[in-house]
């Protein structure tokens, strides 16, 4: 089912870097020994993008994130993490909580800030100055969002003084997509990156008896099916968490093929 030598990047905004097209996630971790081994193993086969924030576990998840860092060098990571949305009242309480997920992490920045997502007490003008101050002080390199509509995300792309919005991280699967209908072609008019999280519903799409139907008919699993779809087009990416290393080089053969159009046309359908 290839068409061409699929890409296993995309794009990051419009900030000419990119991260790959699938990165690991870092929520529900059940056993740390085996997530670590598996981040580890993930970065080495080129899924060098990692999620976290400092909501997983009680910061556990950042603790753990920093030591698979230590582990495979601050370079070969592009990291990513999020912020809750109650810390964005002042740029005080953006700086000191951002300090402790780094030293959580145990970096000097992040690559990449996320609003975990949009607080509801706030204007997102007032939420993203105050965020912003993360560029300023060094503490991130960009900054995104998380479970913002198309409405929020405009007015977050409108409100940045000195930096953009490169990144949108959302609930988006094969199974899932109501952001197909305004978000995606919001995102791609202004040039931002939707990052697709919970790809696999949390295993649901394994149990899925048209995706089974497709995967037994096309000769590939269903995991790589569900991957490949919401990474299909150049601004797409997604976050899949794994700790299983069987699971892992299975998530990791997705970027060896993609889809057909033809195939997109029936998923885009279920
Ligand atoms: N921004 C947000 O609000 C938000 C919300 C939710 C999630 N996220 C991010 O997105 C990441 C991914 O989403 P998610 O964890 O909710 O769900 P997911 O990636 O759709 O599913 C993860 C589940 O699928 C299983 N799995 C993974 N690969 C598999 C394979 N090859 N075969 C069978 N099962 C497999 C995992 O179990 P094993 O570990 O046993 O493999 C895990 O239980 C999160 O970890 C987090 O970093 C962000």
């Amino acid at each position: 089912m290839s068409s061409g030598i699929p890409s296993r990047r995309r794009s990051l905004g419009n900030t000419g870097e990119t991260i790959s097209a699938i990165a690991l996630g870092t929520w529900g971790i059940r056993n740390e020994n085996n997530a670590f081994i598996t981040l580890v193993r993930g970065v080495e086969l080129g899924l060098d993008t990692i999620d976290t924030a400092e909501m997983y576990n009680s910061g556990r998840a950042e603790e753990l994130v920093g030591r698979v860092i230590k582990q495979v060098g601050r370079e070969s990571v592009f990291l990513i993490t999020k912020m809750l949305p109650e810390r964005l009242k002042s740029r005080h309480e953006v700086i000191k909580y951002a300090r402790a997920a780094l030293r959580r992490l145990s970096v000097n920045e992040v690559d990449l800030y996320l609003i975990h997502w949009p607080n509801p007490t706030l204007s997102i003008q007032e939420q993203i100055k105050n965020f912003e101050v993360l560029i300023d002080e060094g503490l991130t390199r960009y900054i995104g969002v998380s479970n913002f509509n198309d409405v929020e995300l405009v007015e977050a792309i409108n409100s940045t003084k000195k930096s953009d919005i490169v990144l949108n991280q959302v609930h988006y699967s094969v199974l899932r997509k109501e952001v197909e209908e305004t978000l995606l072609p919001t995102a791609l008019k202004y040039q931002v990156t939707i990052q697709a999280y919970t790809p696999l519903e949390r295993g649901g799409v394994l149990s899925h008896p048209r995706l089974a139907e497709i995967s037994s008919k096309i000769n590939k699993p269903i995991v790589q099916i569900a991957l490949n779809y919401v990474i299909r087009e150049p601004y797409l990416a997604t976050v899949v968490k794994t700790e299983n290393t069987k699971h892992l080089e299975e998530i990791a053969q997705t970027l060896e093929w993609c889809l057909t159009p033809e195939l997109i046309e029936v998923l885009k359908k279920l």
